[in-house]
């Protein structure tokens, strides 16, 4: 089994990368990888989707790292989300991220595919859950299937995973992560 973290933060190994790894260091048995959007973003010929074809060609980031991204969120048998919170929702990194992929979605290379989330802002109630909700339904636009936090062996959570930096400190957060990650083995193992 593969599941592939999506880091929607600027900062390779802060706090959205280290929620990420907390969930998937806990998958125990499957290949991990967590993924950079921002850095794969660099090298596209457009910093953002300019719907320059109808339907999109993939022409902004053939033969880019951003199409290498996508390939191993096609075979991976689950995705792992994670942006900070910014005003209240997701980066814009990973906002660009979702609309770069929209052929994908035409390919419905998605439908089914289980998705879970987490984020990390500088405040409590900085809109942890605006963020993760605005994931949803981007996640929700490609026909993937949402998964909580909630498991048996901790309680059936709310959204996604919510922190407060430093998100290491934040106790409730890691053990949603814990959660989340005996949750994401369920469904897999389905
Ligand atoms: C542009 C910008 C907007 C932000 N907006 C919020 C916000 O609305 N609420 C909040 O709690 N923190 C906000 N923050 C703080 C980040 O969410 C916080 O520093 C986060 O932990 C960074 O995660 P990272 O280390 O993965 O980049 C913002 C930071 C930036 C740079």
């Amino acid at each position: 089994m593969y599941i592939v973290g999506i880091n929607g933060s600027p900062n390779e190994m802060g706090e959205t990368y280290y929620l990420l790894n907390e969930v998937l260091k806990q998958c125990e048995g499957c290949e991990t990888e967590i993924i950079n959007v921002g850095k794969c973003l660099m090298d596209t010929k457009t910093p953002f989707c300019i719907n320059c074809s109808v339907p999109c060609n993939k022409s902004c980031y053939k033969g880019t790292d951003l199409e290498t991204a996508y390939d191993k969120m096609a075979k991976a048998n689950a995705i792992v989300f994670g942006s900070p919170v910014y005003f209240g929702s997701m980066s814009g990194q990973l906002k660009t991220f979702f609309d770069k992929g929209r052929a994908l979605r035409g390919e419905k290379l998605f439908i089914g595919k289980p998705a879970a989330f987490v984020t990390c802002g500088a405040s409590m109630f900085g809109g942890q859950e605006s963020t993760i909700a605005a994931m949803h339904a981007s996640a929700l636009v490609y026909g993937m299937t949402i998964l909580g936090p909630g498991s048996n062996e901790f309680d059936a959570a709310h959204l996604g995973v919510c922190a407060v930096k430093p998100a290491k400190d934040d106790q409730w957060a890691n053990k949603r992560c814990s959660s989340l990650a005996k949750r994401i083995l369920r469904e897999i193992s389905k």
